[in-house]
């Protein structure tokens, strides 16, 4: 459909190559749109580097480092509230509107310059997945059976009792792989749109270097889901006699 923007018949209209910043006045929908692209980052892109690269790449030293890593964690001020404010909502308002933006359509050809426009789709892709995978994890892991906040020693068992059945393990890949490379090509939209990184040679590095950091990604989530697999099964249920130093002490 035509629109005010569009050439008049038979006027090719040049398109500017790159990546347009967002400006200040763009559409009334701007300040929401700048806070789904920064909550991208900070705090939900923050949350999930920690999340796979410092915490859960713990269980590559085994069940003892993984639970004193849930532990500290456990034990952060106020870690209801951090969850809330730093993670649940934001991922809520990050998902949310960006199933709006996939609805409405929004974004344009400029933002997403490569052939096809297969990036574009990908990103919404990606993050659909991510978001079944985000709410099937947190309602096992944190709402149902044993409470790792309380039972930090179940830590390792509760984790391999679901990456050992092969749907669910196939789930967590699927998963990882899609919140990796939602995360890491995300980096390289955020930085374009905000104007951080601009011009074509410059743009072109900084994609090699978002591309590094998916396979990093990928890579350290792989092998935690390895070593949790290739280890006997740790207990995990109340009762059994699972129980560390680190949560006797406690
Ligand atoms: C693993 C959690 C997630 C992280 C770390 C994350 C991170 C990011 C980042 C960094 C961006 C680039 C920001 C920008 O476009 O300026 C982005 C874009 C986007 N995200 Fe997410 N996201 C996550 C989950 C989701 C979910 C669950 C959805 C729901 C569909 C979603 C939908 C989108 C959309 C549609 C865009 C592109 C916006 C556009 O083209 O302007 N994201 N995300």
């Amino acid at each position: 459909m035509a629109s005010a923007s569009s050439p008049a018949p038979g006027v090719t209209k040049i398109v500017a190559h790159g990546v347009a910043p967002l400006r200040a006045g763009q559409g009334y929908s701007f300040v929401l749109r700048r806070l789904h692209s920064l909550s991208g980052i900070v705090p939900v892109g923050a949350f999930l580097f920690e999340h796979i690269l410092i915490s859960n790449s713990t269980t590559i030293s085994g069940p003892h480092a993984y639970e004193r890593q849930v532990s500290f964690l456990a034990n952060l001020p106020l870690v209801f509230f951090l969850e809330l404010f730093g993670i649940w909502l934001p991922i809520a308002f990050h998902a949310l509107y960006g199933f709006y933006i996939w609805y409405r359509g929004d974004g344009n050809a400029i933002s997403y310059p490569w052939s096809g426009n297969w990036m574009y789709t990908a990103q919404r892709w990606t993050g659909g997945i991510a978001f079944a995978y985000i709410l099937w994890h947190t309602y096992t892991m944190r709402f149902t059976g044993v409470d790792l906040h309380d039972n930090p020693w179940a830590s390792f068992g509760k984790v391999q009792h679901e990456v050992f059945q092969t749907p669910f393990f196939l789930f967590y890949v699927v998963g990882l792989i899609a919140a990796s490379w939602h995360f890491a090509y995300g980096i390289w939209l955020f930085s374009a749109k905000w104007g951080i990184v601009s011009g074509d040679k410059a743009q072109k590095r900084f994609l090699a270097l978002c591309l590094g950091l998916f396979f990093v990604l990928t890579g350290a989530g792989l092998a935690s889901l390895t070593a949790l697999r290739s280890r006997p099964q740790q207990p995990f249920e109340p009762g059994t006699a699972g129980n560390s130093q680190i949560t006797e002490s406690r």
